[in-house]
């Protein structure tokens, strides 16, 4: 890896791991350690865990861990350099100056961005032309200004299986570039062959939060099908990571994002003014998309079709969002479909309203579920209630107290029943939970199990080496002392020896080895585990009678695993006889 040591020190320093963490995880301090809802799976009872000390992070829920950069890699998603480049940007660091360690797919990468902002430019500027005159009249038929056509930098894609590849070859851009940029589509009767893929459509480019041209949607101009088509997934894009419209919502300042169905709503509340709006691409949001929204606003408020297919997403987008730390809202309207077009018709004053009126989580699911009973009579009433109880296990005190009094006057009922009914519910539902979160805990099993085969089978050996390695990265001076009586190939889990290997051949050369420092050497993977190593020096004296008492234990198993590593299987008679003859 050509980064400087000097480079990431600086790094380390500059982007402490808790701060850097505390922008996008919500951590509570508990002496030298911080502990929030970990952000790489859903759970309810805090397992992600920050340690300053040694600048790492550790899951104890998923075994997802490492240092600030595996951090940025995974929640940004991005890869090891640009994890370095996003933190660099942040601490007002240049990258440095050689290139070399720009490797060939982010090169790649990089010409696939300047491919699709080409594919992007071109798209507008038909919209000018005579052939592109039908995509402009479209945008204009539905009510778009000139500045918002601009802004969203919307195109159309003529009626033609070369307008764009012809275009962008001018450019200079190979067959091979626009084929793997999903502009282009190989013919199958002649590989050489390539065809536009958006052919008659308007188009929507979708931009990232860095302003980055990642992929399209085109839509066509009448009824046919598909209505819409989009850039399948390529090395910039991942559909199901994608916002729409995330680049100018998150410049919205506002803590509040509005989550629409399709491209159309999100423009159209854009020039209304609602520049908070996004949308997730496609109707089925994903728990990423989900993560991603509660980084960017602490409020998310869901605007989905009124329709069937919207109100089934809406419910499902409920569930995803449980698992994150952003608040929920539901926007409901019966006048017409989507937002587009309770805009065209009923103007923006009308969303104001709706937006006003929005319903929170536990309101929603209420309304919701009175719907499904008739409590104007008993027998509705008490099933009415006993799913009211069941919402409300959900809540806190306070909404509690007020929830229960609302339901009790609608329906003059007694507010504590209400109430004990309610706690009750939460008894169950928290059981249930620990007992579903623990039993995810045990599937996901130790990182260290998973990449040390021998552990289980020398899980004394195994701990010591733990421990002695930890040790160690937290108390480098102790090294000259251990190495006098151990060395990495006394180890009795390879795995181990390996670890120890990379850290005391660091150390011995007076260089740091705290994980920010390993990436070259170990994958992702063995970077989460020396976290989840270096987790126990948390838990020690750390002192050099421990090394010693580690030692001991390492070198004892060792000699007992050469016993029975040399041990001669018995051979039956009749293999003896066999050999014998054979020989
Ligand atoms: N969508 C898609 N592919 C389809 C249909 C829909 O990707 N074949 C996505 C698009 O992002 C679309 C969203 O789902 O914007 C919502 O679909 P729909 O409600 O059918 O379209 P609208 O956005 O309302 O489009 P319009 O108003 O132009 O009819
Ligand atoms: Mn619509």
């Amino acid at each position: 890896m050509a980064l400087s040591d000097d480079f990431l020190q600086e790094l380390r320093s500059r982007a402490d791991i808790e701060s850097t963490i505390s922008s996008y995880v919500n951590l509570k301090r508990a002496g030298r350690i911080s502990k929030g809802l970990c952000p790489f799976h859903g759970e309810k009872t805090p397992s992600f865990t920050v340690y300053p000390d040694t600048q790492s992070y550790y899951c104890f829920g998923c075994g997802n861990g490492g240092d600030v950069i595996t951090f940025i890699k995974n929640i940004e998603n991005l890869d090891y350099i640009d994890a370095v480049r996003f933190l660099a940007d942040k601490a007002g660091m240049n990258m440095p100056d050689d290139n070399s360690y720009d490797n060939t797919s982010n090169k790649r990468r990089l010409r696939m961005l300047e491919a699709n902002r080409e594919a992007a430019r071109f798209f507008h500027s038909c919209l000018g032309t005579k052939e592109g005159a039908v995509g402009y009249r479209y945008f204009k038929n539905r009510g778009l200004t000139d500045e918002t056509i601009r802004n969203f930098g919307l195109g159309f894609a003529p009626d033609s299986f070369n307008a764009l590849t012809n275009h962008m070859m001018k450019k200079g851009f190979t067959k091979e570039e626009l084929v793997s940029a999903n502009l282009a589509r190989r013919s199958t009767k002649n590989e050489s062959h390539i065809y536009d893929n958006f052919r008659n459509r308007v188009i929507f480019p979708i931009i990232d939060v860095k302003g980055n041209v990642i992929a399209f949607g085109g839509r066509v101009l009448d009824d046919s099908k598909p209505k819409y088509l989009n850039t399948s997934d390529t090395l910039v894009y991942k559909k199901s990571h994608g916002l729409y419209a995330l680049n100018f919502a998150k410049k919205s300042g506002k803590d509040a994002l509005i989550l629409c169905e399709g491209y159309m709503d999100v423009i159209a509340m854009h020039q209304a003014g609602f520049n908070n709006a996004v949308a997730a691409l496609g109707t089925a949001l994903t728990s990423e998309q989900a993560q991603l929204l509660s980084r960017y606003a602490s409020e998310i408020m869901i605007a989905y079709d009124s329709d069937g297919p919207g109100q089934v997403a809406l419910s499902r987008a409920l569930g995803i969002f449980k698992k994150t730390a952003a608040k929920v809202k539901v926007l409901r309207w019966s006048e017409g479909k989507d937002l587009d077009e309770v805009i065209k018709n009923y103007g923006v004053e009308k969303v104001k309203s709706i937006i006003h009126g929005a319903a929170n989580e536990i309101e929603f699911a209420l309304l919701h579920e009175k719907e499904n009973y008739d409590v104007t009579t008993d027998d509705g009433k008490r099933r009415y209630l006993y799913e009211v109880a069941k919402i409300l296990s959900n809540v806190g005190e306070i909404e509690l107290e007020i929830y229960a009094s609302r339901i009790a006057e609608e329906l003059s009922f007694s507010k504590n029943v209400i109430i004990s009914e309610a706690k009750k519910h939460m008894k169950k539902e928290s059981a249930i939970r620990q007992k579903k979160e623990f039993t995810e805990v045990q599937r996901t099993g130790d990182i260290l199990d998973k990449l040390n085969p021998q552990r289980q089978k020398f899980f004394k050996a195994a701990k010591a080496e733990e421990m002695l390695i930890a040790i160690v990265m937290a108390n480098p001076t102790f090294l000259k002392q251990v190495e006098k009586k151990i060395s990495s190939v006394d180890f009795v889990t390879d795995f181990n020896g390996r670890i120890f290997k990379a850290v005391s051949d660091r150390l011995r050369e007076g260089l740091s080895a705290e994980i920010s420092f390993l990436h070259g050497q170990l994958t992702e993977d063995e970077l989460s585990a020396v976290a989840k190593i270096q987790t126990v020096s948390y838990t020690l004296k750390n002192t050099m009678e421990e090394c010693n008492d580690c030692i001991n234990v390492i070198i004892s198993e060792k000699n007992k695993k050469i016993i029975t590593d040399t041990n001669v299987e018995s051979i039956s008679d009749d293999d003896f006889l066999k050999f014998f003859n054979n020989n």
